[in-house]
Formats: C-alpha cells, structure tokens, sequence
C-alpha cells in the first residue's frame, strides 16, 4: 500500500522578534514572539510526502538533493507525529499503521535558500503540516504548532496566515509554547511587505548559536526579556486588532533595534547589519519624518536584509524613495534590484 499527502508553508517575518531559548532541546523561548506571513505565492516551501509498507527508510530530499535524516530536530518531528498517529491506530485498529511505515519526503522552496529568508521555518512547518494530513491527524493548528517548535522555533508560526503570535509558555515540557492567530491576512488587506535583498551570502552567525551566546553573556538581554518585551507582546497586538499602522511599524521598528543591540551587547557581539542595513534604516526613517507620521517600518533578522512592512495606498512613497536612493547608498550598486521584491501577505 501507498499513500501521499503535500502541504504548503510561506515564509513568516517576526515584527516582535524571538531571540533565546531557555530549552535549546525543546525550542523554547523565552520571550513570546509576533510575525506576519507571507503569501503563499511568493516566498514557501511545498512539501509532499508518501508512505509504504515497502519503503526501507526514510529519506529527505531538499530542493532536489537527497539527505539523510539525521538532524535531532527532523528526528524530534517525526517522533512526535508518528506517537500521535500511533494512538489513532491503537484506539482504531481498522487504520493502515502508517505510525510504523518509513517515509519518503520531497520539500522546495520556491526561493534560494541562500537569502537567509527564513526557509528553515517554511521548511519545518511544510513538513510537519504535510506528515500530520498524510496520517489524518485530528489535532488542530496551534498543537500541530508544537511539533514544528522542535523543528525550528519560528517554524511554529508559519502555520497560520496572517497575524501570528507565538505564546511563550511557561510549562518546562513545552506544552503551552504554541503559535495562536492574531488576525486573519483578511482583516487588515492594505498590509504590504518589501524584502530587500542586500547581501545573499549565508556567512553570519547562525540564530540557534547566537542566541545561545546572547543568553550567556548580554545584560541587556535581561533587560529586554523581563522589562521590554511583555509589553511590548500586548501593544502590538493591540496595534494589529486596531489596524494602526503607526504604533505597529513603530513597535516593529524599535523590536528590530532592540534585538540588533542585544547582538551587539552579546560577547563576542553578533553583528547582522551592514552599512547598507543601516542607510536603509536611516532612510525610512527619513521618509516617516517628512510625511510627520510613520508610513514605512523596517525589520531585519538574523542577516542584513531589510523587510519593510507599509501600508498599500503608500507604495510608490515608500518604493520610490527606496529606488531613488539606490545610487547614493554605498553598497547599492551591488544590489541586484531585481531583487527588490513586494510581496503580499
Ligand atoms: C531572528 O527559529 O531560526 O529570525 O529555533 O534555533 O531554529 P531556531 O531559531 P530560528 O530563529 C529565528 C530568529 C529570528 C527572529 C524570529 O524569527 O522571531
């Protein structure tokens, strides 16, 4: 017997960010985190899978390359969903045991991985969606959420659209540390995102050890985790209930920077942004600034690329200052500009 199942993940860009874990094995946070999705059609991962008696083991193959499946975090993902197809079986005995086949799993991204666009939270969360359809799991979202978790933590809010908190939780099994709807994509539609691609090179810090090295050594991150960011959690999702744009992109800007100092304030510190990150920055913020209100926000993750989030009716301002300011930004004559890509959310 034979059986398949596909599911697709976008990317998700947090604008309240998740930096440090207080269990590396687990994934488990320790701040609560909020992010956007993107749409389906421009930045994900389609995973299919399939599963036989026949099958001798389980294999991955990523964007065309077989690999093996040795990674614990994989490995933690298939157990997990393999205990909760298992249960169904043992409660109904008429179910193929799929729980005990081997799998074959085939994911691609329809970006290069190389752009440090959060493709591991796509691919986790594509994978874990696809296994938990294929073995007709009856779990909802927000506890399928937790197996991607282990994957990769930001992988756990790539499983809604839209408006995407993840609950830090403060169980030490992890079993409140889950992604929750914030709103639907639908609810705030004039929402745009631009992602500017400054530098494609995969040489920074990895995020799983730079927050291992932040939690150790930066005093400030104690600061961020205790004074900054509960409140912060609340006032953004409040922003994003009342569709205003202005405390959300200033939210989203200021948690950029605070994750940025935190790097900083980590020994040896972490540096993610570059001189072109930082005239970008210093661009939108002079475009807020003649406008008298705040109309374009910047974030950046673990690399030098630049999400801008704004608002639809605001496009050719934002995108026009952008592109006008591409010759005088040093750096921005290596900037591919095809590369400057809008994508909905
Ligand atoms: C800066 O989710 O990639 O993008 O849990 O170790 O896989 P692991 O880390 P990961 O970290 C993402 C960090 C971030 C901020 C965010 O997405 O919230």
């Amino acid at each position: 017997s034979f059986y398949t199942a596909s599911a697709t993940a976008p990317v998700n860009i947090a604008t309240l960010k998740y930096w440090g874990k207080r269990d590396k094995s687990l994934n488990l946070p320790t701040n609560s985190s909020i992010s956007v999705t993107l749409s389906q059609d421009d930045l994900r991962t389609l995973t299919s899978v399939a599963t036989s008696d026949e099958y001798k083991e389980d294999i991955l193959w990523l964007n065309g390359k077989p690999e093996s499946l040795t990674s614990e975090r994989t490995k933690a993902c298939l157990a997990d969903l393999r205990k909760l197809r298992a249960e169904m079986e043992g409660t109904d005995p008429s179910l193929p045991q799929l729980s005990k086949w081997k799998l074959h799993i085939v994911s691609e991204n329809n970006f290069p991985t190389a752009a440090g666009l959060a493709s591991s939270a796509a691919g986790f969360a594509a994978l874990v969606v696809a296994i938990a359809k294929l073995f007709k799991l009856p779990q909802d979202m927000s506890e399928i959420s937790k197996i991607a978790r282990k994957g990769s933590g930001s992988a756990c809010r790539s499983l809604f659209g839209g408006y995407v908190a993840w609950e830090m939780g403060d169980l030490e099994n992890g079993e409140d540390s889950k992604a929750v709807e914030v709103a639907p994509v639908s609810h705030w539609p004039t929402m745009k995102a631009a992602i500017l691609v400054v530098s494609d090179d995969k040489k920074d810090t990895p995020s799983t050890s730079g927050m291992q090295t932040t939690v150790a050594t930066s005093d400030l991150f104690e600061h961020r985790i205790k004074n900054v960011v509960p409140a912060r959690f609340e006032e953004m999702k409040k922003s994003i209930h009342d569709k205003n744009f202005e405390v959300f992109g200033k939210l989203t800007m200021q948690d950029s920077n605070s994750f940025h100092a935190v790097c900083l304030d980590s020994y040896p510190p972490i540096f993610y942004l570059t001189d072109t990150s930082k005239k970008i920055i210093k661009l939108v913020h002079q475009l807020n600034d003649a406008e008298g209100k705040i109309i374009a926000a910047y974030t950046f993750d673990a690399g030098p690329n630049a999400v801008i989030y704004y608002e639809q009716q605001n496009e050719s301002k934002v995108l026009g200052l952008i592109h006008k300011h591409f010759s005088l930004i040093p750096g921005w004559d290596k900037v591919d500009t095809s590369k400057l890509e809008t994508v909905d959310i």
